[in-house]
């Protein structure tokens, strides 16, 4: 069969177009270029407003396109920013993102330390990695400035506590680092890498066609082998490729518990593997919450904060209404040609008319107490069992012995930086405690090494955190599509699978594609006579074009 030329002519760039068939195109592509090359710059985000402005004679305005997005962290922003990316550019696409706190981010966001807005800290989300691509790239397309993990001011190191003894305590020097693993644990540091690169291999085709856009991530995690780690707890899967205890309890599961809040014997090995991947961590300067801010603006998305959505009706003519309670007053909104719910179902509190046919299920969440506190007294060496001029190291992490009956309270202490205090003129020590428990005043008399004169914290700030669900081994996943129209969009599934920032974003451009690929189909009804809507056909035709 003869793909048809004007079959898939969405995946075709716009400006291939031009270049291909006429010398005014090319013309314009050249002043385009120019354009692009000196953007005039009104402000921060202008170089990017530039690269979206369709040029393009789109003959007479179609009707527009609306969309609401519940939830503005990385999932919602995400799919707002692909929307804006994917849709035809005469497609007049219309976004509102509803958002029921105050601030744009959702489990990103930052706090200012002693409430000076100089000095933020990460209180969600801290960390990112390079192979997490839609993050890097908006970063760069955003213009963000990002740090490395390791504060130059204190020279890391990090130590794994598991109550009584330090079973692992890192070097300043990387290398030096790397020769006590290989001395200590042999081989197991080198399996773990290779076994972590695969599966990140192979989680990076699920942005790349065949298998992106994924209808379904169930199917997709097991064409992709991925369900055999998903299947398996962090500690079967680990011992079936040769990576024991002492390597998998020691450091393996430092990175669960700091990472998850969760042990190897009950995360599934997937989710492990991923703690693993720390190549090029880092952050945003500022706070990771300025790149679902950034994205939400180049798209061009109507932000409403304050704003939660009560519930989610269909109308006879097929579109969706949206009632909202915003300070205390009730906002209706209508004719939404699709919804995406880019949150977890059972935290929006949302009433679905009809029923949805396939609800989500209810998925315990960890409760995570996240602590924030300054001080200028510095970790107390006796309490971590070294000799009172000993060095305790600036990032505790945590693992649990099973031969020992005292077991840390804590997931990780983290001496983050040290901050000038402008009231007592002192430099102090911040310092983010996870646990799962709130912490009590005890808690800091045992840790700290106090100076005699009264109390230590100049500073503190608590947050329980519904952090990321529990993960035990699974092999199906929610669904993508909530109802069988296909307008209503759930992106929070993927968090039983890997949770995290680039994740969601990632479910965000997968839903966003999903939708313009539908609009496209709607747009042009040749296709699916032709093709039938089979997609490998589709995808052989975009590249024999
Ligand atoms: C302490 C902590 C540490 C973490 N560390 C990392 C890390 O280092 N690296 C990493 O990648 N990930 C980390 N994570 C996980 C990461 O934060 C999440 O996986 C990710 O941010 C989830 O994004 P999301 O958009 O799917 O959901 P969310 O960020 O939760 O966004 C959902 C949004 O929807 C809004 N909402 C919900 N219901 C409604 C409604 N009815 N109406 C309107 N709005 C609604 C919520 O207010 C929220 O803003 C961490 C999380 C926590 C809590
Ligand atoms: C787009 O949505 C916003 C609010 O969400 C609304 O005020 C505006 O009228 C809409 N624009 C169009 C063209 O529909
Ligand atoms: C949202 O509410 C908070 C207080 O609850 C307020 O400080 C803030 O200005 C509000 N933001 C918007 C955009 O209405």
């Amino acid at each position: 069969m003869a793909p048809r030329r004007n079959t898939p002519t969405r995946q075709i760039p716009w400006y291939q177009n031009l270049w291909e068939h006429n010398a005014v195109g090319i013309a314009v592509s050249i002043c385009i270029l120019i354009w692009l090359l000196y953007p005039t710059k009104t402000d921060a985000f202008s170089h990017v407003y530039a690269q979206q402005q369709p040029i393009i004679d789109c003959g007479p305005d179609g009707p527009v396109k609306s969309v609401a997005i519940i939830g503005a962290g990385s999932a919602g922003a995400s799919a707002a920013y692909y929307l804006n990316k994917f849709k035809n550019p005469c497609d007049r696409v219309n976004v509102t993102v509803f958002e029921r706190s105050s601030y744009v981010g959702g489990r990103s966001i930052t706090v200012n330390v002693y409430d000076d807005p100089t000095e933020p800290v990460e209180l969600g989300a801290s960390i990112f990695v390079e192979a997490n691509k839609n993050l890097v790239s908006a970063i760069r397309e955003l213009g963000l400035i990002t740090t490395s993990r390791s504060s130059k001011e204190l020279p890391g190191t990090l130590g794994v506590w598991d109550g009584l003894y330090w079973k692992f305590v890192s070097s300043e020097s990387r290398w030096w680092t790397k020769a006590k693993l290989l001395w200590k644990y042999g081989l197991a540091p080198i399996r773990t890498q290779n076994t972590m690169k695969q599966a990140i291999g192979k989680f990076l085709k699920m942005y790349e066609e065949p298998h992106f856009p994924f209808r379904d991530l169930s199917q997709t995690a097991y064409d992709l082998g991925l369900t055999e780690a998903t299947a398996a707890t962090g500690e079967e899967f680990l011992v079936k490729k040769g990576i024991g205890s002492p390597f998998s309890t020691d450091i393996i599961q430092a990175s669960t518990r700091v990472n998850y809040a969760q042990n190897l014997n009950k995360i599934h090995a997937l989710e492990s593997l991923v703690c693993m991947a720390t190549d090029g961590a880092m952050q945003v300067q500022g706070g990771n919450w300025q790149i679902f801010d950034g994205m939400l603006k180049v798209a061009g998305a109507h932000v409403l904060l304050n704003t939660s959505v009560t519930s989610i009706d269909r109308r006879s003519d097929g579109t969706y209404a949206i009632d909202a309670l915003s300070s205390n007053s009730a906002v209706q909104s209508t004719s939404y040609d699709a919804i995406i719910l880019a949150a977890p179902l059972q935290y929006a509190g949302l009433n679905f008319q009809p029923d949805l046919p396939h609800p989500p299920q209810e998925i315990p969440y960890v409760n995570l107490h996240v602590t924030l506190f300054t001080s200028t007294s510095a970790l107390d060496p006796q309490t971590f069992g070294l000799n009172a001029n000993g060095k305790v190291p600036t990032t505790i992490l945590t693992t649990i012995s099973d031969s020992q009956h005292v077991h840390p309270d804590f997931f990780s202490i983290s001496t983050l930086r040290t901050v000038h205090n402008s009231i007592t003129g002192n430099r102090e020590y911040l310092y983010k405690v996870f646990s799962p428990e709130p912490l009590k005043s005890e808690f800091f008399e045992r840790v700290l090494l106090l100076s005699p004169d009264g109390s230590p914290i100049t500073w503190r700030y608590d947050k329980l955190w519904q952090s990321y669900p529990y993960l035990p081994p699974r092999v199906t996943f929610e669904d993508i599509q909530l109802d069988k129209e296909g307008k209503v969009w759930y992106t929070s599934g993927i968090e039983s699978f890997i949770s995290s920032m680039e994740t969601s974003s990632l479910m965000g451009m997968n839903v966003a594609r999903l939708i313009t690929d539908g609009w496209a189909d709607d747009d042009s009804p040749l296709e699916k006579e032709t093709l039938g809507g089979d997609a490998p056909q589709r995808v052989q035709a975009a590249e024999e074009l």
